[in-house]
């Protein structure tokens, strides 16, 4: 299924057959996981969970498993963060590769991402950010963020160059929140940041990438704007050290590894076939499940529609009655059969939600025995959810209150900057 000289043997991005109204056909199809689509497979009418098994054979990548687990147990000397020991990290390219070296005392950075769509981000796009701080606390490395505001100028017609940088700003006090080290890391806005290692590598990237490949990968026809077809080279360029000389110097050769959920996917099977051409590190993956919207399994969180998700500018009262009038359950029907039969976790989005976010590892395991044995009820099982959501998304709230614009422009300049010094070749 893979070829094995490259990451591209995945399959091209298909979108969800549509009718003619544009709505998803009714019957039966596969799941998709693009990064502007999440489904899960339409079985006679029913959408079934994200079938992460297969995702790995698709897109021909390593499971994370138990002896990877030791492994990093025993290089770090920590414990793995609960998304390693619940399996939400499930995926990886290369990571045994990037420990081979951090063994031998060499060194690699983190690269991740957000594409500023609206003004506040959404407990889903949390799993990232919290994996990237625990990884830049745990092997106290540099991190890279790029905000995507070029993505989302581009992708969404109706979106003005104004808002696209005012939802930046915004989500970059979000990300800043998170409580990443300000020396060691880089938050950068693409409209705004593009220095000489950058954008040369952007163009060096592109020369790699012909039109076709890009149109595979991604799905775009000849209706799309060149800028889609060219945006990939952007979002593969912070893979490469020398994208930042101001932190790494001259010197293409320090390996990233990018934490993303798997959507993502798809951009850095391109970097990485592009990296063996131009002699730069592949960069290395780790890649996350989804955080599914309030409506169900089958789904990820997205900012598109507000009641499928949870903002981090969201209130209590706003969080309580998202979760209880939305919230898909897995309980049964009637309050006899749940007794009698119990509810099933594995849809339910309450328990979901605990199962990213509920940091004691006993309470989650007795809450799922208690509510699969019916001991525990759908409205009980919310309550708890809500409780963890709103403490949650109130930490961050309260963190974000605390930005001073000393702490701002420090993670937006990372190092000093000669913006018109004449630009020198960077090294490979
Ligand atoms: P964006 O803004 O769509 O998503 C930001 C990050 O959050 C992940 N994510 C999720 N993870 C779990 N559950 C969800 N429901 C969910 N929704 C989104 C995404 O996978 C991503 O990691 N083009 C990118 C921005 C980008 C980037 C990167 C991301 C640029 N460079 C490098 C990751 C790594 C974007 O629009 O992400
Ligand atoms: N001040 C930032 C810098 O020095 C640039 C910037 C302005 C920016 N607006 C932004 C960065 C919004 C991210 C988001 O680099």
């Amino acid at each position: 299924m893979t070829n094995p000289a490259t990451d591209s043997g995945a399959p091209i991005a298909q979108p969800a057959p549509k009718k003619e109204d544009g709505t998803v056909e009714e019957s039966s199809h596969e799941q998709v996981v693009t990064p502007w689509e999440v489904q899960g497979a339409q079985v006679d009418g029913k959408l079934v969970a994200i079938d992460y098994n297969k995702l790995i054979e698709q897109f021909g990548t390593r499971r994370i498993d138990e002896p990877l687990l030791e492994r990093l147990e025993r290089l770090t000397g920590r414990k793995p963060h609960p998304f390693l020991r619940r399996g939400l990290f499930f995926s990886h390219r290369d990571l045994t590769q990037l420990l081979d070296r951090y063994e031998k005392g060499k060194p690699f950075y983190l690269y991740t991402g957000r594409g500023p769509s609206s003004g506040s981000m959404h407990v889903g796009h949390m799993v990232p950010f919290i994996f990237c701080k625990w990884l830049q606390d745990v092997f106290q490395c540099p991190l890279v963020i790029q905000l995507t505001d070029d993505e989302k100028f581009l992708f969404k017609q109706e979106l003005k160059m104004a808002d696209a940088l005012k939802y930046s700003l915004e989500n970059a006090k979000d990300i800043m929140a998170f409580g990443f080290d300000p020396e060691k890391t880089l938050i950068f806005s693409n409209l705004n940041y593009m220095n000489a290692g950058f954008y040369q590598n952007v163009v060096k990237i592109a020369k790699c990438i012909t039109t076709s490949v890009s149109k595979a990968t991604f799905g775009f026809n000849d209706s799309d704007n060149v800028g889609k077809v060219h945006f990939v080279s952007v979002q593969a360029a912070p893979s490469f050290s020398n994208s930042f000389p101001q932190i790494f110097g001259p010197k293409g050769d320090i390996p990233c590894l990018i934490p993303c959920a798997i959507d993502q996917d798809p951009y850095f099977r391109l970097t990485r076939d592009v990296a063996n051409r131009l002699k730069y590190p592949k960069p290395a993956l780790i890649h996350a499940m989804f955080f599914p919207a309030l409506q169900g399994p089958g789904s990820k969180m997205s900012a598109s529609n507000p009641n499928s998700a949870i903002y981090l500018t969201d209130t209590p009262a706003q969080i309580k009655n998202k979760i209880n009038k939305y919230a898909f359950s897995g309980g049964a029907a009637t309050l006899e059969e749940q007794r009698k039969f119990g509810g099933n976790p594995d849809v339910d989005v309450s328990f979901q939600y605990l199962r990213f976010f509920l940091e004691d590892d006993e309470e989650l395991a007795d809450i799922e025995a208690k509510y699969k044995s019916g001991e525990m009820l759908t409205g009980e099982l919310k309550q708890r959810c809500i409780a963890v959501v709103s403490a949650l998304v109130k930490d961050m709230q309260d963190r974000r209150k605390t930005l001073t614009q000393e702490i701002v422009d420090k993670f937006f300049n990372a190092g000093p900057r000669t913006p018109f010094a004449p630009a020198a070749p960077v090294q490979a």
